[in-house]
C-alpha cells in the first residue's frame, strides 16, 4: 500500500477476534521484544479485559485492509472501574488499543484507523476515548498527539491519554 493511497477500513466484527488478539499482542510488545506471549495476553486478568467476550454490545473497532488482507486493527471497549484497563479514565470513556502489522507501518494505516475510530466513537455518542501509551513509544505517542489526544494521567511507566469528542 503506498502512502498516497486511501486506506480501506471496515467495522471489526465478532469474527475478527483472532486478528484483534494479534494486534493487541503487537501493542503490548510494541518495542519488538516478546515481553508477553499470546497465551498470557488472553489469560492474564489485566490484559484479558480488553477482548474477553468480544464483541460485546458496546464494543467497536475497525480493521484496515490492504488488497483485502488485514493490515492493522483498532478496538475500543468501555471498561468499568472494577476491572479497568491500563488507560482507564471513566466508565463512560472507551479505551482503545491498536496496532499495524509490521510490513504495513509508516504508510498512514495507523493514522487512518485512529481517525476512523474517533469518527465511529463520535457517531455512537461517546464523549471521549482514552488510551495508555508506554514511555518510549514515541511513534505511537506522536500519532496520538496529532489526533488530539492529551495526557491526563499516569499509570506505572505509561501515560494515560484522553481525546474529547
Ligand atoms: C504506532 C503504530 C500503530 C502507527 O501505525 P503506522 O501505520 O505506522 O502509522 P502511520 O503510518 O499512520 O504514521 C502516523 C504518524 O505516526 C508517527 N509514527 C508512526 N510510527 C513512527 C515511528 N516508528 N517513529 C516515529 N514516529 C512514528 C508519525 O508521527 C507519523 O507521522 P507522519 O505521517 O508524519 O509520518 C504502529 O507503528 C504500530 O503498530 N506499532 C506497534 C504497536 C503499538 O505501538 N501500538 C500502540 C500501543 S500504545
Amino acid at each position: 500500500m503506498s502512502r498516497d493511497r486511501s486506506v480501506d477500513l471496515r467495522a471489526a466484527t465478532s469474527a475478527d477476534l483472532e486478528l484483534l488478539y494479534d494486534m493487541l499482542l503487537e501493542a503490548f510488545n510494541w518495542d519488538g521484544t516478546a515481553r508477553f506471549t499470546r497465551d498470557e495476553v488472553i489469560a492474564d486478568a489485566h490484559t484479558a479485559v480488553y477482548l474477553g467476550g468480544w464483541r460485546r454490545v458496546d464494543d467497536f473497532g475497525l480493521v484496515a485492509l490492504d488488497s483485502g488482507s488485514p493490515a492493522g486493527a483498532i478496538c475500543a471497549r468501555a471498561l468499568p472501574a472494577s476491572s479497568p484497563g491500563y488507560g482507564y479514565v471513566a466508565d463512560d470513556v472507551p479505551e482503545i488499543s491498536m496496532a499495524v502489522a509490521r510490513g504495513h507501518r509508516g504508510r498512514g494505516v495507523g493514522s487512518a484507523l485512529l481517525a476512523g475510530c474517533i469518527e465511529q466513537a463520535r457517531g455512537l455518542g461517546w464523549r471521549a476515548l482514552s488510551l495508555s501509551v508506554e514511555d518510549g513509544n514515541t511513534g505511537a505517542r506522536a500519532l496520538y498527539e496529532r489526533h488530539g489526544f492529551v495526557t491526563v494521567g499516569r499509570n506505572g511507566g505509561s501515560d494515560t491519554m484522553l481525546r474529547e469528542l
